[in-house]
């Protein structure tokens, strides 16, 4: 607990550079996050290019194999930087550092670090002291959650905290146990603290962060408590998490949700699969049935709940049948927005040793016709939004229209509308929804 504050006595070499580009989940955000603020304390400047930068990390993902080869693709281009700039350091953070360890220097030898997950704390450190070697950390730690270290923040209005790390579920498709390690929580006091912070600083809203987010207990306080105790927080106004596992939905986390005004109505829950025989195999620890009780639930909680999920196709095994039961729990629940994934096998874990029964072009034609079908489905679940009015968190400019507006309603879609005075981010206007597509609902400011 108390190297953080030895860091600040360690701190040397001022005006080095560190770019750090992210893969994967909001997670490894939040962690590049918490890495910017380990190498500000060493007297590092975050760095937008990386040709500015003396130290260049990819944060990488696992998840499938095209996240990894991604992320092989873009150090070939990085190393360009390392070939100008001998002493220029670069590394490979995050859940491929993990997964594939010794492979990847096998693989990119001019590589200077592989680090784990759980071996941030001491990184920037560590990159000033190492000599010529690689230098690799990928032990992992079953109760290291960071809690004592400060992440670095760019202002605005969302804020993602990460409250538990690792997954002790073990889904027979997934990487994230092997690559994170097992549960464990961020005590609820520092959770707190941080929030109450956040909300002094400008920030409207946080989002909860862990892969089996509702898993949250760290000994005393368990999920629902937190959000309770989230909900009394002065200055914030909306709360979010992601994402919750459907066997972890316990009935006070239910209850909490319906009592706290702050907790929107939105819940992303990822279902992977419509078919009993497939979710059995996937050890997802629910029924088809189970989920759509679940669902009435959530529904009961709130009327306009948004629901969102992840689906994986072509899971070994899964026979036209499963695939099109998958279909129908689509158009049974109606999710406002969906992930959808081909399956991608990955070493380590129990699917990986089965053979694929569903061929690559099969797979693509499963993905194309369950996207194809949820989009008309996402379309239709906007167009019920057409004609009402929508509390919006402004966030700032829209992207793609000069001259409008973006941010998010409760059920966090994107709304955007016409202000030739923008409201300032962080408020919160009334905006009357007059078009909407199968992403965006597209509104005037109400009088
Ligand atoms: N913890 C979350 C999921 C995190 S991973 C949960 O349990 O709900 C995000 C999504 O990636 C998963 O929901 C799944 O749909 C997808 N995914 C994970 N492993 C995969 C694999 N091997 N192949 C394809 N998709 C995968
Ligand atoms: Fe992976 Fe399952 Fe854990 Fe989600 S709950 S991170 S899918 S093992
Ligand atoms: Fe990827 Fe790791 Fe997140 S594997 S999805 S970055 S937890």
């Amino acid at each position: 607990m108390s190297e953080g504050s030895q860091f600040r006595e360690h701190s040397l070499e001022v005006g080095r550079r560190v770019y750090i580009e992210t893969y994967g989940c909001q997670m490894n955000l939040a962690d590049t996050e918490l890495l910017l603020g380990q190498f500000r304390r060493c007297g590092y400047e975050p760095v937008r290019d990386p040709a500015m930068a003396d130290v260049i990390l990819l944060n990488t993902c696992a998840i499938r194999e095209h996240a990894e080869e991604r992320v092989v693709g873009r150090l070939g281009d990085l190393y360009r930087y390392k070939a100008r700039r001998p002493d220029l350091q670069l590394g490979i953070v995050g859940c491929m550092a993990q997964h594939v360890r010794d492979r990847l220097l096998e693989r990119l030898p001019f590589v200077d670090f592989v680090v784990g997950p759980d071996a941030y704390r001491r990184l920037p450190e560590v990159l000033q002291e190492s000599g010529r070697d690689p230098y690799i950390d990928v032990r992992l730690d079953r109760s290291e959650t960071y809690a004592d270290l400060e992440p670095h923040r760019e202002a605005g209005v969302r804020a993602w905290v990460t409250i538990m790390r690792g997954c002790n579920k073990f889904c027979t498709f997934c990487v994230v146990p092997f690559v994170r390690g097992r549960e464990r929580s961020v005590p609820a006091g520092v959770v707190l603290r941080q929030v109450q912070q956040l909300a002094e600083q400008g920030f409207r809203e946080v989002v909860y962060l862990g892969q089996t987010v509702n898993a949250y207990h760290d000994g005393e306080v368990d999920f629902a408590t937190l959000l309770r105790r989230t909900n009394e927080v002065p200055g914030l106004l909306r709360i979010r998490f992601t994402s919750p596992h459907p066997a972890d939905m316990s009935e006070a986390t239910l209850e909490a949700m319906a009592t706290c005004a702050k907790v929107c109505p939105q819940v992303h829950l990822p279902v992977q699969s419509g078919s009993d025989h497939v979710l059995h195999r996937m050890a997802r620890g629910y029924t088809v049935e189970q989920y759509l009780r679940l669902v009435e639930k959530l529904r009961n909680v709130r009327s306009d709940m948004a629901l969102s999920t992840d689906i994986i196709v072509g899971f070994p095994g899964e026979t036209e049948q499963d695939f099109e039961a998958t279909l129908r729990l689509l158009r049974e629940v109606k999710f406002d927005q969906a992930f959808m994934f081909q399956y991608s096998a990955r070493s380590g874990t129990k699917a990986a040793r089965w053979p694929e029964t569903v061929s690559p072009e099969e797979k693509l034609r499963r993905l194309r016709e369950v996207i194809a079908l949820q989009e008309a489905i996402a379309h239709e679940r906007n167009q019920a939004w057409v004609g009402k009015r929508v509390e919006v968190l402004v966030e700032g400019p829209a992207r793609k229209k000069a001259g409008w507006t973006a941010g998010k309603t409760p059920q966090f879609k994107t709304c955007v509308f016409p202000a030739p005075q923008p409201p300032v981010p962080g408020s919160v206007v009334t905006v009357a929804v007059r078009e909407a597509n199968s992403h965006t609902l597209f509104g005037e400011l109400a009088a």
